[in-house]
């Protein structure tokens, strides 16, 4: 996601204002497309508007606008002004053919996000939380499963990006579904208990999650809430992933002292998010989610990495290194002192 700027002497045009300003219906379009099945229908072979409108069971016109907006963004092609097929990085993501799916990321978009996104106005002005903010059982497993799949690609690259043979317990605070420990039990035997601590309603999601699992049974789920409740003891490598971005600067000091008090001195703490450099403006897609976490918890932002080396100097870490994983998402590491 990138903009240019006309460069000095050259007249400004309106195209990037207006590129920008239309963005959502862009965002829109591919949401309702994947909500749709359109992907999925075109993953069993190229159609025409006849087939899509029959196998979606939508009417033609509806389908054509559908269909030619996504040919238009360049995720579909279009043969002979008449068959469709799928470009290669929705057949990639988006067609429930493949080993990663993004379909559970846009339907948290188009079912959560998107309705919160109109209070953006309102949030900013006074930092409230959408109504939309608080989830009933159906919205809150689809901002679970949407959840895990947008961070799966920072969950797998964790795995490599940190070496967990030195660790023997390890504890995923605020750990959603339990994602980012599935991997590290895939790929590391010398663990020997992988725990998540999670508010209740997400727990009970991560249980029906992990029931399907093979390894599920080796995460164990404790609930509770990170801000009220004492952070269970005993674990030598803590991990906080996309929960920093959740609360404000001085929630975060809280949580950061919370889980300090509760281990030993050398105790390891891994810190995945949307790490930005210190102007707050790079990478361009976390200074995007700023709003998606001011609107959706009222109080949440993204941070730099110099914010979190702060934070974790007050209340008894020492920041230990700073790695990329994929995307805008990043990994401090931290380690308890004296
Ligand atoms: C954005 S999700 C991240 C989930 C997971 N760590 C990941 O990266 O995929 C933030 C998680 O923090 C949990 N959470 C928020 N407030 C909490 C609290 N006070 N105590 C425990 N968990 C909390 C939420 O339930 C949610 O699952």
């Amino acid at each position: 996601m990138s903009f240019s700027s006309p460069r000095d002497g050259q007249t400004p045009t309106p195209d990037k204002i207006l590129q920008i300003a239309t963005g959502f219906m862009a965002a829109k379009h591919l949401l309702v497309a994947s909500e749709l099945g359109l992907f999925e229908k075109l993953a069993q072979g190229p159609s025409n508007i006849q087939q899509l409108s029959e196998r979606m069971g939508i009417s033609k016109i509806s389908t054509r606008i559908i269909a030619d907006a996504m040919v238009a963004l360049g995720l579909l092609e279009k043969q002979n002004n008449s068959l469709y097929r799928n470009g290669p990085e929705v057949a990639a993501f988006l067609s429930g053919t493949s080993p990663r799916d993004l379909r559970p990321a846009l339907r948290l978009m188009n079912n959560i996000a998107y309705l919160n996104w109109a209070n953006l106005e309102k949030a900013i002005r006074s930092r409230q939380p959408s109504h939309f903010g608080h989830l009933d059982k159906e919205q809150q497993k689809i901002f679970s499963e949407g959840v895990e799949a947008f961070t799966a690609g920072a969950a797998n690259h964790l795995a490599d990006s940190y070496d967990f043979r030195k660790h023997k317990r390890v504890l995923d605070i605020g750990g959603g579904t339990g994602s980012f420990l599935l991997p590290l039990l895939r790929q590391y035997n010398n663990l020997e208990e992988c725990a998540l601590f999670e508010l209740s309603d997400t727990a009970q999601v991560a249980k029906i999650r992990l029931g399907k699992e093979k390894l599920g049974e080796k995460v164990r789920v404790i609930e509770g809430d990170f801000m009220k409740s004492p952070i269970p003891s005993g674990y030598d490598l803590h991990i906080l992933a996309n929960v920093i971005h959740i609360l404000s600067p001085e929630h975060v000091k809280e949580l950061l002292s919370n889980i300090r008090r509760s281990v030993e001195p050398g105790t390891r703490l891994l810190l995945v998010d949307f790490w930005t450099d210190p102007t707050h403006t790079n990478p361009v897609m976390a200074a995007m989610y700023a709003g998606e976490f001011l609107v959706m918890s009222g109080e949440g932002d993204v941070y730099s990495v110099e914010d979190v080396r702060e934070w974790l100097q007050d209340t008894g870490w020492k920041f230990v290194d700073h790695k990329p994983l994929t995307g805008p998402q990043s990994l401090v590491v931290a380690e308890a002192i004296d």
